[in-house]
């Protein structure tokens, strides 16, 4: 295809502001989807796949209007997956910014909306949703022109829901967003911003070709790895993947498949070359994923330990930015530590591990990467309570820090600004979006945020806060590590690294905890909460002299049995943390975040 008749975009918008559904209109009223099948089959099918562990999700589909071919190229939509939405729009020159015209700006809109502005990508400012009785178009394109400095009437408005205006925005696409540009006869380069496991395909590889060409059984160069493979197929996607014979030139998007069996072998933000004739120079900016939160997993039953391995070695192969590697707790035995990108990968990672894999999970709490510096000079990060150092020689701990941005109506201002006080935030700037609405920046420790901020930024704007965060660095900061004992032992699963100003509450809230959960033993069970030698908390489980054959005093042998039987049944569920016997109820519930 002719670059200049190209025309590449994609559509960001905040959390069910509609991106699918008016995805979906566009499919159809492209004709790419007709009319009959597009609930009846496309969808449906989409569902049966999605059981059946497929990816099926179009990353880019391929869509022609009025003589033009119009690449809709999907991102995801939310901050842990930052660094896959910046690669996504780097294949784009422009975007529908897409805002509920019932809710208004919220803070992904936002933080999509830097991203693009920051890819040089052109804006089409568009409200969805107008045939919502509760819609306020007026309202929010003001909100809109403002944000992007356009004029309200510039705001186009839509309904992805009764295809309103839908066609005006594929026009009003042609017109504003520029065709993409490259040299047709350079080396090949194509970025990947894209890259999914099918099972019965290999990995599939979605690229934007930016130089030269690309062919089918040609040698590739990945240019990260400088691992080579070969094209097995190359082709389009409108909307089933459709081989392309020609290849893939200047400003085209499509997919490759290579038969690499692994994600992590073709990383998006990578540049893809032509191994005869490699391009000189990277496309700009690749980086790995890294990985900002830990946590221990384990199975509630011993004997799952290698289901979990086998479901976390599958899930990786579509997941790039997983890590994990084997831990064992005295606790819980034997697990994984492992790395997320932020806390909602880390929901959903351990949400598919129960769903789709019939697993029952424990997870400690989770923490960020600390980077320790001895007083000796001696340097390392600690990703897990047990490997921060117990004896005083820390000359500096240094916490990762994130941007904050936090919008809500301004009757929240006080609460929000409390608890982000709470959580040792740092206000960066608070500006009004329109009379009601603010956005309000803080600097927040990462660490502060993964533990429940979300539901009480939530519960205390009665939902009508919005979140988004990003990485901004590491600070210095005053973390101790707060141990849990148990009769004198320490419980590494309850093992924290806290701020110093907030260990003791840890230590007293966790024995409390523990004092409930844990039964009485034939002995006293003291619950001591520590930072090093010294004891910050303490609680008391009293002793009991449990005897149970004591009931049936003179009764039947065969009574007794049954219940020595029983009381051997319960023990197999108990952990045995020293001499004293806990039930994994508690460990669940200790963990549990309320
Ligand atoms: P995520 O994929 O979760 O980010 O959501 P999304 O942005 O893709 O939103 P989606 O298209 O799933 O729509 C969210 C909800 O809004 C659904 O219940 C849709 O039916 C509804 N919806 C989407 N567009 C419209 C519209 O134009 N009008 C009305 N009335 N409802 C809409």
């Amino acid at each position: 295809t002719d670059p200049a008749l190209i025309r590449n975009f994609c559509i960001i918008a905040h959390i069910d502001h509609g991106k699918s559904t008016l995805a979906d209109r566009m499919l159809q009223i492209t004709g790419v989807v007709d009319d009959r099948s597009m609930r009846a089959q496309y969808l449906d099918r989409m569902d049966i796949e999605r059981e059946r562990g497929i990816t099926i999700k179009s990353q880019a589909v391929r869509l022609p209007w009025n003589g033009h071919v119009l690449n809709m190229i999907d991102t995801p939509g939310h901050v842990d997956f930052t660094y896959e939405v910046s690669r996504s729009l780097q294949a784009c020159e422009g975007a529908i910014l897409l805002v509920d015209a019932a809710q208004g700006i919220e803070a992904q809109t936002l933080a999509n909306l830097y991203l693009a502005m920051n890819a040089d990508l052109q804006i089409i400012p568009v409200l969805n949703k107008i045939d919502l009785p509760a819609a306020q178009p007026e309202k929010f394109a003001e909100e809109l022109a403002g944000l992007i400095g356009c004029d309200p009437s510039d705001v186009l408005k839509v309904s992805g829901k009764t295809g309103e205006g839908v066609r005006e925005l594929l026009d009003h696409v042609v017109e504003t967003i520029p065709a993409p540009v490259g040299r047709a006869d350079a080396a090949a380069r194509a970025l990947i911003f894209d890259s999914v496991y099918d099972t019965y395909r290999g990995v599939v590889t979605y690229v934007r070709v930016i130089d030269g060409h690309l062919s089918k059984r040609e040698r590739i160069l990945m240019m990260s790895t400088s691992a080579t493979h070969e094209t097995l197929e190359i082709g389009v996607i409108s909307p089933e993947p459709k081989p392309a014979d020609l290849g893939l030139g200047v400003g085209e998007v499509g997919y490759l498949i290579t038969g690499v069996k692994d994600v992590r072998q073709s990383r998006v933000g990578d540049t893809v070359t032509s191994a005869a004739k490699p391009a000189g120079e990277m496309l700009a900016g690749y980086e790995h994923p890294k990985p900002m939160v830990f946590s221990g997993l384990y199975p509630i039953d011993g004997d799952e330990y290698p289901e979990l391995r086998e479901a976390l070695d599958k899930l990786q192969l579509n997941d790039a930015a997983l890590v994990y590697e084997p831990e064992t707790s005295a606790a819980l035995g034997f697990g994984f530590r492992v790395g997320f990108l932020g806390l909602l990968h880390m929901e959903i990672v351990r949400e598919r591990l129960e769903r789709e894999f019939g697993l029952s999970l424990i997870s400690t709490a989770p923490n960020v990467i600390y980077r320790v510096v001895m007083e000796d000079g001696k340097e390392f990060t600690v990703t897990n309570p047990s490997e921060f150092p117990a004896g005083g020689k820390i000359a500096t701990v240094f916490e990762p820090v994130t941007k904050s941005t936090i919008l809500a109506p301004s009757e929240f201002i006080g609460a929000i600004m409390e608890i982000c006080q709470g959580r040792r935030g740092q206000l960066l700037g608070m500006d009004y979006l329109s009379e009601d609405r603010v956005e309000i920046r803080y600097t927040l420790p990462l660490g502060e945020i993964i533990f429940d901020f979300f539901d009480q930024l939530k519960s205390r704007t009665r939902g009508y806060a919005s979140l988004d965060y990003e990485p901004a660095g590491e600070q210095e900061a005053d973390l101790v590590k707060v141990d849990i004992l148990l009769q004198g032992e320490p419980v590494d699963a309850f093992s924290a690294i806290v701020h110093k100003d907030k260990a003791y509450t840890y230590g007293v809230d966790m024995a409390k905890k523990l004092r409930e959960l844990i039964p009485r033993q034939q002995f006293e069970v003291p619950i001591q909460a520590a930072i090093g030698a010294r004891v910050i908390a303490r609680e008391n489980i009293r002793a009991i002299r449990k005897d149970v054959l004591a009931k049936c005093y003179g009764g039947d042998i065969s009574r007794k049995r049954k219940l020595l039987e029983k009381q051997k049944e319960g023990k197999k569920r108990m952990k045995m943390v020293g001499r004293v016997e806990v039930p994994q109820e508690a460990f669940v519930a200790a963990l549990s975040t309320e």
